[in-house]
């Protein structure tokens, strides 16, 4: 019998380069799955242009385009169960899930944040915040974080963390840039992972 395939839905909000790092690790069979839909709150962006590129296709479906919030997350929903999407992976999503989707995909929710969770996370916690909150905590080491999403920000199971040293001179930019390098390798391996003991 053929190997199931993961469907995977990828929501994003900006570059994408976890996506892109996913994207190669599908393609390479690193990990068993296949993005089948690029998901944004914004009618472009960086990863929406990689997905078509790449023949994925990429829906902006924004609260604002609803009359109501209740209606944007049936909308969300029906989109992802039109397309069979089995998993979701956030790479820089910047908005919140609907807890009625997280609700039908528990424990299928998946995100990458750039800071040893459970500190440096939570509401307001993401981009360049979370770099300058670490340098001016005075820690001596940062990382990044894949773990679960639940109804709460960044609260979910932790499934991997890589740690990332701070040097000194580190501004907020430099450590970032060696934090998002560490998710591209921390990412693939952590959904690889998870999928692999889901089938197992
Ligand atoms: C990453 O830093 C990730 O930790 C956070 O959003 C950023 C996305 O960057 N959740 P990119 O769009 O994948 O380059």
């Amino acid at each position: 019998m053929a190997e199931h395939i993961t469907r995977l839905a990828v929501f994003c909000s900006g570059t994408g380069s976890n996506f892109k790092a996913l994207h190669r690790a599908t393609n390479e069979k690193y990990i068993n799955a296949e993005f089948v839909l690029c998901l944004s709150n914004r009618s472009q962006c960086g990863a929406m242009e990689y997905a078509r590129e790449n023949g994925i296709p990429a829906l902006q479906v924004s609260e604002n385009q609803f009359p109501d919030y209740e209606r944007f997350a049936a909308a969300m929903l029906d989109t992802l169960q039109e397309n069979r999407v089995e998993y979701i992976v956030l790479a820089g999503y910047m908005r919140k899930i609907p807890d009625a989707v997280v609700e039908v995909y528990r424990d299928r929710i998946v995100n990458v944040h750039p800071a040893l969770l459970p500190k440096f996370g939570g509401e307001g916690m993401y981009g360049i915040r979370v770099h300058a909150a670490v340098l001016e905590a005075g820690e001596t080491e940062s990382g990044a974080t894949v773990h679960m999403v639940d109804e709460v920000y960044d609260r979910g199971r932790i499934l991997m963390q890589q740690k990332v040293p701070v040097l000194p001179g580190d501004t907020p930019e430099t450590l970032a840039q060696r934090v998002l390098a560490c998710e591209h390798e921390l990412y693939p391996r952590a959904l690889g992972k998870l999928l692999s003991e889901q089938k197992a």
